[in-house]
């Protein structure tokens, strides 16, 4: 569904990807895992059109996602579609005076009728577990909230590719697990997941692929999630764990399949 081909991208003689190659299919669940600056979010912009790569290519369903494809209005249109991204700074993303609005706003621009918005606005927020915020203004939600008005706006056009960057950031322990679920469960329905993340302790709940870049911005890894933990030097490597977390722990990995974000052991397993 998704391909990179040595794709690399600077800002301004600055590199943040290098080199990327991976394929993405249709109903995946991916992790993408690597220290602060090494390229996360970069590739995420890439994945959903919001970048080019400087050089390589980037594919969605086989078709090139370059400037130029995406100059064809109908071309960009049926793809932004397909889309959906959550930004790691969600409050960049809500601008709406209302959360109804809010989530109707993407509806709205695809072009469905009122009757057809009010619809899947609903939807949208019965599934957030927001019902009852329709008036509510965004900029006064707590953290957590306005992350899933941010979903739920994604949600509402039904794109086939989930995006987060970074999406447990900020959430305390309650709705990080809840967001987790509730992400497991559109994979479940179909939806290709792609989320960035530093959190180690979730990644394997979350995806069975996790793929890890380097502080030099290329890909380190790509792997199964199951073994990623297994892997402390790499872990070291990729800055992902550091000498003194790893001293203090009795064996290895042992912190990370004993405890999960509801605090509750072996809460991961089920
Ligand atoms: N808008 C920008 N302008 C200049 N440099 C940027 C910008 N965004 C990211 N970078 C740089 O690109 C590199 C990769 O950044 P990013 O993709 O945001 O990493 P991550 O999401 O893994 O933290 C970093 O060195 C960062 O400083
Ligand atoms: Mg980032």
């Amino acid at each position: 569904m998704l391909e990179m081909i040595s794709a690399s991208y600077s800002y301004g003689g600055q590199p943040a990807l290098r080199n990327a190659s991976l394929k993405i299919e249709k109903g995946e669940s991916v992790c993408l895992l690597g220290a602060n600056g090494s390229g996360k979010s970069t590739m995420l912009k890439m994945i959903n059109g919001l970048v080019f790569p400087d050089s390589g290519k980037c594919l969605f369903e086989s078709k090139e996602i370059s400037r130029k494809s995406m100059s064809d209005p109908r071309f960009a249109k049926a793809f932004y579609r397909k889309m959906g991204f959550v930004f790691q700074n969600v409050e960049a993303q809500l601008f709406c005076a209302d959360v109804y609005d809010e989530v109707a706003f993407g509806l709205r621009q695809i072009g469905f009728d009122e009757t057809e918005v009010r619809m899947k606005v609903e939807d949208a927020l019965k599934l957030t577990g927001l019902l009852g915020f329709e008036k509510r203004a965004p900029y006064h939600l707590s953290g957590g909230e306005k992350k899933k008005v941010a979903l739920a706006a994604v949600l509402a056009s039904d794109p086939e590719v989930l995006s987060l960057d970074e999406p447990l950031n900020g959430l305390d322990p309650r709705t990080a697990r809840w967001l987790c679920e509730f992400l497991q469960d559109q994979n479940a329905k179909g939806k290709t997941l792609i989320i960035s993340t530093h959190n180690l302790e979730l990644v394997q709940e979350m995806s069975r692929r996790a793929i890890l870049f380097g502080e030099d911005h290329t890909i380190f890894a790509d792997m199964p999630s199951m073994s990623l933990l297994d892997d402390i030097d790499m872990l070291k490597r990729a800055n992902l764990v550091d000498e003194y977390y790893h001293k203090h722990q009795d064996s290895g990995h042992s912190h990370f399949h004993s405890h999960s974000v509801s605090g509750k052991p072996g809460a991961d397993k089920g």
